[in-house]
Formats: structure tokens, C-alpha cells, sequence
């Protein structure tokens, strides 16, 4: 009787401690989620501190539309930063230096000469249209106190991580998750060895080497609870990994995997109206669009270490966007402080979105150049996408679809004239459609 009294205790003991360190682990979950969601937006606009004479607010939209091109505030860039300049120079010095620097610098100024040797004699623009009054402005603005960290990100804590998971929490919370709670079992499973062990010496039975463990084993598959726990463990990272595996395979409509740079088409292609050509030059020319070499993106990225404040969106903060500049900065092996590579590189895997069936033959230049289809046609607005996804099905019914009702432009095409004439009489029409061109032979689209 003694004996299972005891066993008893030892099993509550376990029961309260498990527990313990479930309730725990949500707690301490829970912890990292709450400040997530009571953050408000902070205020972006700090407050003018008091200056020289000089409107602070004023001062930054001449910055913005005159300097910010090679200045920023606190870092380096084509020319170095500004902030506290006003106290670094007189201010009539200042002012000669912007009306027009390269004068300055000709006349023999020593710290004009020292300043635009220090930075490898690129020359400034001159300013001469901007008041002294103008000038204040921006020195007002340039000795305004760097704002706290904490108010910088507007909203900003709202993203989930820096991995770009738009799904809720991020995966490697769940990860991490997992293998507290894997964690957690394995420490439960030696406790129970040592109260084990503890039980049968107390009782003054020779502890036998190798009966610990299969008694171990034992007491597991006994205690109903653990081993419902350790089921609902393998059961949820079974599924965990099954779904990951069909997101990568499942090739559908709407499809829009996480790609390892938050790149937005909506920002590049709709906001800043770049053409898609810019990018996916090969499309006119070729069978494959192709993705740009990240060589493309510094022509630009070289001078834009971060958005305009405007850009942030209630879902994307500027504070997210900026990080994933800097994950561009990463992969090239920019050293944006220096201005220079590094040469230290990673390759970006951008997750292939468009995938036909490789018995299928599909060309750009056909359609884009040939036929003249637009690139929205197919791809939707993409200039409007925050995340790029498959937007048609590609299915051999949505092909075939369009080559019946779409009619080929034939004007100014010499190539067509005579097949036209042909052809028309043939069907006894006037116009042609893909379809009568050709484009139903099953040997046209499969190899
Ligand atoms: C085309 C690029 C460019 C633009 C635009 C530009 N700067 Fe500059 N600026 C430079 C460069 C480069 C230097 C470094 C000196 C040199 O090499 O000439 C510099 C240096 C300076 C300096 C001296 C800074 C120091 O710490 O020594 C001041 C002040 C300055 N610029 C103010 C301005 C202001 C104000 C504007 C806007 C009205 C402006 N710059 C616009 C390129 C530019
Ligand atoms: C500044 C460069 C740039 C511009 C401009 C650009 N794209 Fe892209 N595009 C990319 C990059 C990088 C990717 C790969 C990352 C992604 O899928 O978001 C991509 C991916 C795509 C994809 C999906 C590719 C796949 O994996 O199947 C399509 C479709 C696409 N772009 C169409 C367009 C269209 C249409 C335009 C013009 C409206 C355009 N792009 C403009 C850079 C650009
Ligand atoms: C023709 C110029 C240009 C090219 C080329 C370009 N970008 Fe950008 N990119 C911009 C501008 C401008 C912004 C900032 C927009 C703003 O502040 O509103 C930006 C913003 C970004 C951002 C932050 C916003 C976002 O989309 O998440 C990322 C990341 C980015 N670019 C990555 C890339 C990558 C990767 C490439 C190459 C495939 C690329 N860019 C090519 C001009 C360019
Ligand atoms: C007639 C429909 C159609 C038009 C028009 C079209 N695409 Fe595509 N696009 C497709 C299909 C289908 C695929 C998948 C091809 C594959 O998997 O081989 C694709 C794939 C892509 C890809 C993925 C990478 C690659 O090289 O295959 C990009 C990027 C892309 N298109 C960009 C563009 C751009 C930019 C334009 C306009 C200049 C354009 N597309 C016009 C149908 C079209
Ligand atoms: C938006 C309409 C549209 C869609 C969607 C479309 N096509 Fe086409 N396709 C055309 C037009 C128009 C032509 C005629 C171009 C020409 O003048 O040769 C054409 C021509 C072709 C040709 C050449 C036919 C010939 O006579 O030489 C092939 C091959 C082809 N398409 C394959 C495909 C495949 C594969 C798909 C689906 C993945 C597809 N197309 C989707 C409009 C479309
Ligand atoms: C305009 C282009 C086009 C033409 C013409 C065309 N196909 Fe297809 N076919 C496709 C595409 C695209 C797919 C891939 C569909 C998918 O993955 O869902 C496909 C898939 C198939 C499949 C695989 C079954 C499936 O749905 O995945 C068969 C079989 C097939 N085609 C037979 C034919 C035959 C037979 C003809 C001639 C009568 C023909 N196709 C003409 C574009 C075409």
C-alpha cells in the first residue's frame, strides 16, 4: 500500500510540474505577442527643436527636393551626412559652399579645398537659386535631434518578423515553439528516470542497471498523459512540414510564396512607374521573361538606402521596407557607410512563381512582341501587387481560350501579308484569329 501511495505523489508532482512549464511557455508567448498589439503608431513628425533662426519643418521639404538626392541625415551617401552641420561651420560659409561650391573651392577656401578632398572631389551641385533664408531652413533642419528609436517605425512592430511572412506569426516562432515543447518532454523523461530511480532505492531494491530504461519506457506508455502530449507533438509538426511542402509544389492559381526580399511591383512598377522592360527585358525578346540580376536593382539601390516616409502602408512599415533594402545591401555586398562593395556576395533564390509543364512549350516574344498582348494580360495589374502571385491558370483550356478568340494584328507585318491573303480566303474572312493561325495544333504548344 505504502508503495503506491507514494508512486501517487510522484505522478501528481509530474502532472503539476508539466503543467507549470506548459502554462509557462504560452505566458512567455503570449508576453512577446501583447506589445505587437497594443503598439500604436508613433508619432512621426517630431517636434522642430528650437533652432537658429531657422523652420525646421520648412527646411526638410528643400532638403527633400534639393540634397536628399546625395545627403542623408545620419549616414553617408554620394556627399556626407548633414545632421549638426550648422554648428560645424559659419553659417556665411555655409551658405557660400551651396550658392556654389566648386567657386569655393577654385577661390582657394583651405575648408572648402579640405572638405571636397575628403570626399574623393565629387563635385556639388550648385545652388545658387536657394535664399539664405532657404539655407537656414535646411540648417534648422539639419540640427534637429536624431528622433528616439523607439518613435522612428510608424506602426512599425505590426510586421511580422524580418522573414516576410504576411501568414500571422512567423515561422520560425513556430519552429521555436516546437522544439520548446520537444524540449520540455525530454526533460520530463529524465525527471521520471530520477524519481524512478529515487522510488526503488527508498524501497531498497537494487537498482539493475538496465532496468531504469525499460521501466522508463514503461511508466511512458503508462502515463496516458504524456504520451497524448507527445502525440499531439508529432501530429502537429507532422502537419507543419506536410503543409510547407505542399505550399512549395502547389503550382495554382493565385499562388504567391514568400520570397526571400520582400519586393514590391506595386512600389517599382506601379508607384515609381518603372517599365516592366526595365526588368524582364528578355520578355520582347525571347521565350523566357527572365528575373534581373540583382546588378539591375543597384543601378538604383545604390542611392536608395530607404523609402520616403509616404511609402509605408498600414500593413508594411518604412522601418520593414528599409530592412529589406538592407537585405539587398547583404546579398550584393554593399557597404552603403562606405559607398563601396565589399565583395563578400550571397545569391537571392527567388521562389519561381510561373511554372508550366515542361511538355508544354510557352514564348514571350510570340506574345508579347509578335502577337502584341500586353504583360497584364496574362499577369493581371501587376503594378498593383504588393506580393507578386500567378494571376491566370495557365491551363491548356485558358490557352486555347484566348488563341480562339483573339485576332492576330496583321497591319504593317510583312511576314503575314501573304498568309493573311491565303488564309482569308480559305476561311472566307476578313480577319484571323490565333486559332485559324495555327494555334490549336496540338504540336504548336507540346513538344
Ligand atoms: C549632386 C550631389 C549633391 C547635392 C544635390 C547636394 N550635395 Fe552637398 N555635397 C555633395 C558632396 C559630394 C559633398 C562633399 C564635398 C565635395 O566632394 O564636393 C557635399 C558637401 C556638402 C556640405 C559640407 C558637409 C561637410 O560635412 O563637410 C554641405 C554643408 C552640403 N553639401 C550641403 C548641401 C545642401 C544644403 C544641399 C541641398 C541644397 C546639397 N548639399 C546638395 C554632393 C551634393
Ligand atoms: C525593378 C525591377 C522590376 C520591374 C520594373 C518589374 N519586375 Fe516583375 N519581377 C521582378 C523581380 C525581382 C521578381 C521576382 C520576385 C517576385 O516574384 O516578386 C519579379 C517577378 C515577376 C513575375 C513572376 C515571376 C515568376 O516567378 O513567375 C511576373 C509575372 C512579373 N514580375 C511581371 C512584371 C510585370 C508585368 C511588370 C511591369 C508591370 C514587372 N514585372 C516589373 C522585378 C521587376
Ligand atoms: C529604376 C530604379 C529601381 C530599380 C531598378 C530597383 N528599385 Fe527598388 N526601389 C526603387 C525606389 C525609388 C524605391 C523607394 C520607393 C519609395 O521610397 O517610395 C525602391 C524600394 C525598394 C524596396 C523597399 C520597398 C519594397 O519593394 O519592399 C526594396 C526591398 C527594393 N526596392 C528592392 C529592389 C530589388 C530587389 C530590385 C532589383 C530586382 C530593385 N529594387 C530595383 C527604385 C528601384
Ligand atoms: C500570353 C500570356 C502572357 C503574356 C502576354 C506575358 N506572359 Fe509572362 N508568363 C506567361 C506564362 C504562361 C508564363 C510561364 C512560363 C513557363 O513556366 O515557362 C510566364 C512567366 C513569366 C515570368 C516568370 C519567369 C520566366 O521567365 O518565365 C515573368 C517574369 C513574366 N512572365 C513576365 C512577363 C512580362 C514582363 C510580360 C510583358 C512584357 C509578360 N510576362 C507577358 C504568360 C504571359
Ligand atoms: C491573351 C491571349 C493568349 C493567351 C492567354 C495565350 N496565347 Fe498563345 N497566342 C496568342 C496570339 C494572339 C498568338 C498569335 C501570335 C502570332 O501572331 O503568331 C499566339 C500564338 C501562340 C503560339 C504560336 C502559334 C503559331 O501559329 O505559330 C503558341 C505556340 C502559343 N501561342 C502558345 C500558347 C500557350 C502554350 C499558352 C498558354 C500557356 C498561350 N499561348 C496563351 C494569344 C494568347
Ligand atoms: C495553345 C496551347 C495548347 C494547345 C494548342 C494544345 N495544348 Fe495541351 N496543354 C496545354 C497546356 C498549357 C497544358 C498544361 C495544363 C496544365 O498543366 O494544367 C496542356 C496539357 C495537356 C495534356 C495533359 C493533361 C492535362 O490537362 O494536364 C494533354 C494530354 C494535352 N495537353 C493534349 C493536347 C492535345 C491532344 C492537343 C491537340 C488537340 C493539345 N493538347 C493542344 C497547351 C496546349
Amino acid at each position: 500500500m505504502k508503495k503506491v501511495g507514494y508512486h501517487n505523489s510522484i505522478t501528481r508532482k509530474l502532472y503539476l510540474s508539466l503543467a507549470l512549464m506548459l502554462s509557462l511557455s504560452l505566458s512567455s508567448y503570449a508576453q512577446e505577442a501583447a506589445p505587437a498589439a497594443t503598439a500604436t503608431p508613433a508619432d512621426a513628425t517630431a517636434a522642430p527643436a528650437a533652432s537658429s533662426g531657422g523652420d525646421a519643418v520648412k527646411g526638410k521639404e528643400i532638403f527633400n527636393t534639393n540634397c536628399a538626392a546625395c545627403h542623408k541625415l545620419d549616414a553617408k551617401a554620394t556627399g556626407p551626412a548633414l545632421r549638426g552641420v550648422g554648428a560645424k561651420y559659419e553659417k556665411a560659409w555655409i551658405y557660400k559652399w551651396v550658392h556654389n561650391s566648386s567657386d569655393l573651392i577654385k577661390s582657394g577656401d583651405a575648408q572648402a579645398v579640405k572638405v571636397f578632398e575628403a570626399n574623393n572631389k565629387i563635385p556639388m551641385t550648385a545652388f545658387p537659386q536657394l535664399s539664405e533664408a532657404d539655407i537656414d531652413n535646411i540648417i534648422a533642419y539639419t540640427m534637429e535631434e536624431k528622433a528616439a528609436a523607439p518613435a522612428a517605425p510608424v506602426g512599425g512592430e505590426k510586421v511580422p518578423g524580418t522573414d516576410a511572412n504576411t501568414g500571422g506569426i512567423s515561422n520560425n516562432v513556430i519552429l521555436g515553439a516546437l522544439c520548446l515543447v520537444m524540449a520540455i518532454l525530454i526533460v520530463m523523461l529524465v525527471l521520471v528516470n530520477n524519481v524512478l530511480r529515487k522510488v526503488a532505492s527508498a524501497n531498497g531494491i537494487d537498482v539493475v542497471l538496465k532496468e531504469p530504461k525499460i521501466s522508463i519506457w514503461k511508466a511512458f506508455v503508462k502515463n496516458q498523459f504524456l504520451v497524448l502530449v507527445s502525440v499531439i507533438f508529432l501530429m502537429l509538426s507532422g502537419a507543419y512540414f506536410v503543409y510547407g511542402y505542399f505550399m512549395q509544389v502547389g503550382v495554382d492559381q493565385d499562388y504567391s510564396p514568400i520570397q526571400p526580399i520582400h519586393y514590391s511591383h506595386r512600389i517599382h512598377a506601379g508607384s515609381n512607374g518603372i517599365n516592366c522592360n526595365y526588368c524582364h527585358s528578355a520578355a520582347r525578346v525571347g521565350k523566357s521573361a527572365g528575373i534581373p540580376s540583382l546588378n539591375v536593382c543597384m543601378n538604383c539601390h545604390k542611392n536608395i538606402s530607404e523609402v520616403s516616409d509616404t511609402t509605408a502602408t498600414a500593413e508594411y512599415s518604412k522601418d520593414f521596407y528599409d530592412k529589406e533594402i538592407a537585405k539587398l545591401y547583404k546579398a550584393v555586398g554593399w557597404d552603403k557607410d562606405n559607398q563601396k562593395y565589399t565583395g563578400k556576395t550571397e545569391p537571392v533564390k527567388w521562389v519561381r512563381i510561373h511554372n508550366l509543364q515542361s511538355f508544354v512549350y510557352f514564348n514571350h516574344s510570340q506574345h508579347v512582341n509578335v502577337a502584341g498582348v500586353e504583360c497584364q494580360t496574362c499577369h493581371g495589374p501587376v503594378q498593383t501587387y504588393e506580393v507578386q502571385k500567378q494571376f491566370a491558370p495557365l491551363t491548356m483550356k485558358w490557352c486555347v481560350d484566348c488563341h480562339r478568340k483573339t485576332e492576330v494584328k496583321m497591319e504593317g507585318n510583312e511576314y503575314y501579308t501573304k498568309i493573311h491573303e491565303q488564309l482569308s480566303k480559305k476561311y472566307g474572312v476578313d480577319k484571323l484569329t490565333a486559332a485559324q493561325m495555327g494555334g490549336l495544333e496540338c504540336g504548336k504548344c507540346h513538344y
